[in-house]
């Protein structure tokens, strides 16, 4: 087993599973750092780190991993003058480069998964996208990683873009529409519950036989009656555009 000394700066989702991971992977994560101290400190007592008070002390050595929300990832790296240590960003949407400001050796390490601290994850079937400014820095990133996961992949900066956006489509926005459906039942005084078979069955069967086949329903039939009625259900203007646009969008995908 490959044993890296890591170092976190962020503690939400991410650092949380990654951290956790870590060290069911038998590394320690040697210090915390975040911009709530009180949320720092909860991670650190969670992984038994210790919580730093700036990024100036991260130690320059073993990983630096900043899983902090896409935008605070550049100014955080400006923070760091790193020799020594491989740091590390999480983020499916930004590019590798930026953490060229703050080390001299940097990659990422994408986990493409969606994280919520509430949710155990095995990290073990994560996809782990990786891309690294170098071969010795790659060698060294993918040791880290597959101390984690048994799926690894290389990617580029661009392609992992691509992933993130499709990953936006495949779980955002099919989970919003899910929360949308909840919502109108809660409304509507109905139960939620009765849609778990077939909600699990809308992903069982989108794999199985790919989501191009596998779709079903009044825009994909041409049903325009059905489609009427269902408009003239719902009240919330957004949501009838967005049943307008995405009943358009199969018609348009089938026709
Ligand atoms: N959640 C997912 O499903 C998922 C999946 C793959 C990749 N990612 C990527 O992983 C990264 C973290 O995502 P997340 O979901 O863990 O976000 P999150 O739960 O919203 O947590 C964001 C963290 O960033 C910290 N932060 C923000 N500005 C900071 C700053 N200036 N200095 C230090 N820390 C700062 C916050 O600190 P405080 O709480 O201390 O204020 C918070 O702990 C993002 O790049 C995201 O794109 C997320």
């Amino acid at each position: 087993m490959s044993r890296h000394e890591i170092s976190m700066i962020g503690s939400g989702n991410v650092a949380y599973h990654l951290g956790r991971a870590f060290r069911q992977a038998g590394m320690d994560v040697v210090a915390v750092y975040s911009r709530t101290p009180a949320h720092a400190a909860a991670l650190a007592e969670e992984l038994d780190s210790r919580v730093l008070a700036a990024p100036e002390e991260i130690p320059d050595r073993g990983i630096v991993l900043i899983a902090a929300t896409d935008d605070a990832i550049a100014s955080i790296a400006g923070r760091l003058e790193l020799k020594e240590a491989l740091l590390l960003h999480s983020s499916g949407s930004v590019p590798m480069h930026v953490l060229a400001r703050g080390a001299v050796h940097y990659g990422v390490l994408y986990p493409l998964q969606s994280f919520s601290k509430k949710r155990p994850v095995n990290m073990r079937e994560v996809p782990l996208l990786l891309e690294a400014c170098g071969p010795e820095e790659l060698a060294t990133l993918k040791s880290l990683a597959a101390a984690l996961s048994d799926d690894l992949r290389e990617v580029n900066s661009a392609d992992r873009h691509k992933y993130h956006l499709a990953a936006v489509m495949a779980n955002n926005f099919v989970n919003h529409l899910l929360a949308m459906a909840e919502g109108y039942l809660k409304k509507e005084g109905l139960d939620f519950d009765v849609l778990y078979p077939l909600i699990r069955e809308t992903v069982d069967k989108a794999i199985a036989l790919g989501p191009e086949a596998a779709q079903t329903g009044p825009a994909r039939r041409g049903d325009e009656k059905s489609m009427e009625r269902h408009l003239g259900m719902i009240s919330d203007p957004l949501l009838e555009t967005l049943y307008r646009l995405l009943s358009e969008h199969i018609r348009a995908h089938y026709r």
